[in-house]
């Protein structure tokens, strides 16, 4: 235990709003085992944030499970971890209530990822859209934590979150610890299989490999992944000339643990008919293990349940306590 005390303290949110994909995997999340060893963490699936966009019930109910089967499965040692569900613990949204009255209007209006929701969501903005930001500021503060690991995307969140915070103090003293943000290692920045210009997404199935994908399925994307138009066809990584080449050679390293110049041997004198059978293979295998455990859990209801409520119960004595610091501050009764 004293050894858990000194451990620097890590919090992040993972949006339940689609599903795995090998860009997640080969990316950031391979190297989240190793920082739940460096890190006192808490992960929690953000179902409140998630909506913000409407969502199918029973899709978003579903999804959690499938999502938290996954990330124990990519290694996330529910024993080494703090996992939970947001809205399990209700101080998320008390904070956030809170914070939404130190919080301006025209600082909200400036985020641009409202901007850019609201204008692809023009018939729901709605105002958890606009607060979005303050709700995640509550995530993080209440857990007091060193880091959040951002990616480029989030960096305005955790920037506001630090600037309500600092605010928060201002007034009432140190309440909360100002956390910084910590670049996580990203690993491969994995690109769409179909338009190798545009990262990989969900939003483009078509170019995405997800982590619960049939075998055949992966197969199949891989042998009609993009390549390049020129008549060399011979795998060389060269990123602006050849970028769908280059992405997939980046999977295969990161598969296999190839360099690109092995790669290159290693295809030498063959044309890419050759190669993206290849590659696909490779995927599939550092999947199957993945799958595997992830299916098996998720027919363990029982075992994924016990995971989340003892994740839930740790998340809320620590964020209890600091809503309760919060609440006193500002001047609430004691009930
Ligand atoms: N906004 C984050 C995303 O879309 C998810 C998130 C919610 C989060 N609360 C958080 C991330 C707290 C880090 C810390 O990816």
């Amino acid at each position: 235990m004293a050894e858990e005390l000194k451990k620097k303290v890590m919090v992040s949110g993972i949006q339940p709003s689609g599903d795995l994909h090998i860009g997640n995997y080969l990316g950031p999340l391979r190297h989240w085992p190793e920082m739940i060893e460096e890190f006192d963490c808490y992960f929690f699936l953000a179902d409140l944030h998630t909506i913000t966009v409407r969502q199918e019930p029973a899709v978003l109910r579903r999804r959690v499970l499938e999502l938290l089967a996954g990330y124990i499965a990519c290694g996330l040692d529910p024993e080494k971890c703090t996992l939970f569900i947001q809205s399990h613990v209700p101080a998320h949204s008390l904070l956030a209530w809170v914070l939404d009255c130190y919080t301006m209007f025209g600082e909200l209006s400036r985020m641009t990822q409202f901007k850019d929701k609201s204008a692809r969501n023009a018939d729901n903005i709605n105002a958890g859209l606009f607060t979005y930001p303050v709700l995640m500021a509550a995530d993080i503060l209440l857990y007091q934590p060193d880091f959040v690991p951002v990616g480029e995307d989030q960096k305005q969140h955790v920037e506001i979150c630090r600037d309500i915070a600092n605010r928060f103090n201002g007034v009432y003293g140190d309440v909360f610890k100002i956390p910084e943000p910590y670049i996580a290692k990203v690993g491969a920045r994995i690109m769409s299989l179909s338009t190798p210009e545009t990262k990989m997404s969900k939003s483009q199935p078509e170019g995405c490999v997800f982590l619960m994908e049939k075998p055949e399925d992966i197969m199949r994307k891989f042998k009609r992944a993009v390549t390049d138009s020129d008549r060399e066809h011979c795998v060389r990584y060269d990123p602006s000339n050849k970028p769908g080449v280059a992405n997939l050679m980046q999977i295969y390293a990161a598969a296999t643990g190839k360099s690109y110049e092995d790669i290159e041997k290693e295809f030498d004198g063959q044309g890419y008919g050759v190669f993206k059978p290849a590659v696909g293979e490779a995927v599939v295998e550092t999947l199957r293990p993945i799958r595997e455990e992830a299916e098996r859990l998720l027919k363990d209801k029982a075992y994924l349940q016990s995971v989340y409520r003892a994740g839930a119960e740790r998340a809320r004595r620590v964020a209890g306590r600091t809503l309760g610091k919060v609440y006193k501050k500002v001047g609430f009764t004691e009930p």
